[in-house]
């Protein structure tokens, strides 16, 4: 697949009204695609979709929330009886929940992002795969789960364990597809820090769901009373500049894009993580008890032993914003 074969086809984005859905949309329309935004936020779609409609860029924004399957459904029937059929999906909607102990989290909030960011990626492939096989044309489904997924981080559980789930699904899709022989490519996209909206549309969604205030964003620190130390970073740290950190939404739409170009598997964004997914790797690896291995159990079993797909990964070269891929 070329950029310029892109033209033409449609995704079908979720929380595309927003953050890394949107900033992915717009790359894919500046490469000729139609897109579907779906998300459950109006105010967001509209802002969206009038984007894309001031451009001249085919655009269709449909209210969807990826829990309900009913509303999936209608939502993918809209997409197709506006612009045919559905090449990509881009399953990445999902949600942040206030988390600490997984011992002393709510269950409300448990369930949600495991509705949310668990069952929503399932539902996205249930109602749209079908639909790409079924025209049997090029097609990709790509899912949003996070740098959280490989290098997991304390008191995330549900966000860390949801999301390496979102790994595993893509990478069983990727073989379960290359063994009917389909020209459809499954990948996870696993992005580190972008500036979003993710901590004001999952307040929204808490909401929505369980009936709580809309968090307010925190007002700002009071200025310091006369004799008072100022407060911010403690003397000797110099605060790095957050713009030069953060990453904008289209880079990493563009990354996505370059990865359905080449055919892979994993969307990584930071190499800065790959020390602490070494390190993990390394670790398992360790815990394999080092005593002879059984060849008849090898022969039998040889399903279990590993997977073609992932030779197929090649080495992803360096990608600077803007880069001609
Ligand atoms: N921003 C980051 O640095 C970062 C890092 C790792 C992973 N992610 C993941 O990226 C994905 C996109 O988030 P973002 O950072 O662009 O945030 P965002 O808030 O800017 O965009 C997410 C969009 O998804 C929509 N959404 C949420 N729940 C939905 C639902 N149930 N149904 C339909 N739409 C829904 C929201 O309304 C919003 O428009 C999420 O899955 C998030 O977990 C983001």
């Amino acid at each position: 697949m070329t950029k310029a074969e892109l033209k033409g086809k449609t995704a079908f984005i979720t929380g595309g009204a927003s953050g890394l859905g949107l900033g992915t949309a717009k790359v894919l329309a500046n490469a000729g695609v139609n897109v579907v935004l779906a998300d459950f936020r109006q105010n967001a779609l509209d802002e969206a979709t009038k984007y894309f409609e001031d451009k001249g860029q085919p655009a269709l924004g449909v209210k969807l929330d990826v829990t309900d399957r009913e509303e999936y459904a209608k939502a993918a029937d809209a997409a197709e009886a506006k612009f045919g059929k559905i090449h990509i999906l881009f399953n990445n909607a999902g949600i942040g929940i206030p988390e600490g102990n997984i011992w002393e989290d709510k269950w409300e909030d448990i369930d949600l992002a495991i509705d949310v960011n668990y069952r929503g990626i399932l539902n996205g492939i249930k109602t749209i795969l079908p639909r790409i096989l079924a025209h049997g044309e090029w097609g990709y489904v790509v899912s949003t789960a996070s740098k959280a997924a490989i290098v997991p981080v304390p008191k995330f559980t549900l966000y860390n364990s949801l999301k390496m789930g979102v790994v595993t699904v893509m990478e069983t899709l990727k073989m379960d597809l290359d063994a009917i022989g389909s020209k459809v490519g499954s990948a996870v996209f696993c992005p580190g820090g972008y500036t979003t909206n993710l901590g004001q549309s999952s307040g929204e969604l808490r909401a929505k769901h369980l009936g709580v205030e809309i968090p307010q964003m925190p007002p700002p620190p009071p200025p310091p009373k006369d004799g008072e130390a100022p407060q911010g970073p403690p003397p000797g740290f110099e605060m790095p500049d957050f713009s030069k950190i953060m990453r904008i939404p289209e880079e990493a739409g563009e990354r996505i894009v370059r990865a359905m170009l080449r055919g892979d598997m994993y969307i990584l964004t930071h190499s800065e993580f790959k020390k602490g997914w070494d390190e993990r790797a390394a670790a398992i690896s360790r815990a394999f008890p080092d005593q002879p291995q059984n060849e008849d159990y090898k022969k039998i079993f040889a399903i279990l032993m590993g997977n073609e797909v992932f030779n197929k990964q090649t080495q992803v070269p360096g990608y600077a914003y803007g880069d001609e891929y």
